[in-house]
């Protein structure tokens, strides 16, 4: 028997159908491993009966709060361990794919003093039941490789966790968006000594999987978040590199543009260069240094513009007489690689620490 307190969340929407056989088993648990085991059950007001089931219950082990202003997973299991008390959390889904018989040997592995233990498919041991669709196999596979950068964890995408509240309590920064909490605790809680516990992942018996389209998207997006998160400098410095390229191209395109609309030369090149300047400041601004975006953007742009001067010099300076002889695609490509190069460390660092600065 286990002593130490344990409290499993539960986010739910439209899983009331779920809940008879779940419960059984986790009250199972309660009876046999867990004595101190506490349920909470976050729901987004999925009105499907769940209130009203959970009440004829009668378990005072069993909370259940309804969520109406928000809806997410991510956030709904935030919302459940901000309310936890118990020593130990353990995050499940409500569908019946998480087995809760794997619970005490996952709060074992914590006792025996892993940071992080997941009930993982792809360990040996575990498995996945018949019937999953290529195209979610070949989803979750994707997923998971896109995952390695932040953890050798075999099954980075399960949403069968559990941890210390301590742990949790230490999370830096959190941002609950999409599915994948598990990945995102693991990397804002600093766990490093993460274990894996075998489990079979059952395919639901009654309603539907909730992970959309959009869900999947916002992967993209918390992927993105966390490199930026991981490595702040590298991401900065490669998207404003990245930016300074597509800058170049635009403004080779824009010089075709506004020297066949504007008869002064000196003026269409200005143009264009304003034009990119104004391009690369947008992108910059959300790409490089998003930390940046909620504060003055007109100040911003005035110091961008001023920071550029020496590259739009030298790229003025260049265009302008190459083209002479050149073509005025060829006498800007040289004018803006050239004028990038000179200015690139020295626009970054300017950008970075005054224009983007604090
Ligand atoms: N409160 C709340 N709000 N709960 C939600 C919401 C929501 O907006 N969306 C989903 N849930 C609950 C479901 O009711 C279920 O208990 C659990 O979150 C998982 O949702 P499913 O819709 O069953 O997700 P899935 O089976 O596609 O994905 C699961 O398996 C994946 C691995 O294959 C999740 O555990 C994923 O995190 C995991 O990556
Ligand atoms: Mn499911």
């Amino acid at each position: 028997m286990i002593q130490d307190s344990v409290t499993i969340i539960l986010p739910t929407y439209k899983e009331v159908d779920n809940f008879p056989s779940l419960i059984d088993g986790i009250e199972r648990v309660k009876q046999t491993s867990i004595e101190h085991l506490q349920l909470i059950i976050v729901d987004d007001d999925s009105q499907d009966g769940t209130i009203e089931c959970v009440e004829e219950l009668h378990k005072p082990w069993v909370q259940l709060i309804t969520r109406t202003e928000d809806r997410g997973l991510s956030s709904a299991v935030i919302h459940g361990l901000d309310q936890c008390k118990s020593e130990y959390c353990i995050v499940m889904d409500a569908d019946g794919s998480h087995p809760p018989e794997t619970i005490p040997a996952m709060v074992e592995a914590l006792q025996k003093g892993a940071d992080f233990v997941v009930g993982s498919r792809y360990i040996q041991g575990g498995s996945t039941q018949d019937g999953w669709g290529v195209l979610r196999w070949v989803n979750s596979k994707i997923a998971t490789i896109m995952a390695r950068p932040f953890t050798k964890v075999k099954d980075p995408m399960s949403g069968f966790l559990g941890f210390k509240h301590k742990t949790y309590q230490q999370a830096d920064d959190l941002n609950p968006i999409g599915y994948k909490i598990g990945l995102e605790l693991i990397v804002k809680c600093g766990c490093k000594n993460v274990d894996e516990v075998p489990i079979h992942f059952k395919t639901r018996k009654y309603g539907h999987s909730k992970l959309t389209l959009k869900v999947q998207w916002e992967y993209f997006h918390h992927v993105l978040r966390l490199v930026r998160y991981t490595h702040p400098k590298l991401v900065s410095f490669c998207s404003f590199a990245t930016v300074g390229l597509s800058g170049a191209a635009i403004y080779v395109l824009l010089l075709s543009l506004t020297t066949q609309l504007i008869s002064s030369k000196p003026l269409a090149i200005i143009t264009a260069i304003w034009l990119t300047m104004t391009w690369n400041f947008y992108w910059d601004r959300r790409l490089a240094f998003w930390n940046a975006r909620n504060r003055p953007i007109v100040i911003q742009y005035l110091g961008f513009v001023a920071v550029c001067a020496i590259p739009v010099i030298v790229n003025f300076y260049l265009t302008n007489s190459l083209s002479e002889e050149n073509a005025i695609q060829y006498a800007g490509f040289i004018g803006v690689v050239v004028g990038s190069a000179v200015g690139i460390i020295f626009n970054f660092l300017m950008s970075k620490f005054f224009v983007f600065g604090k």
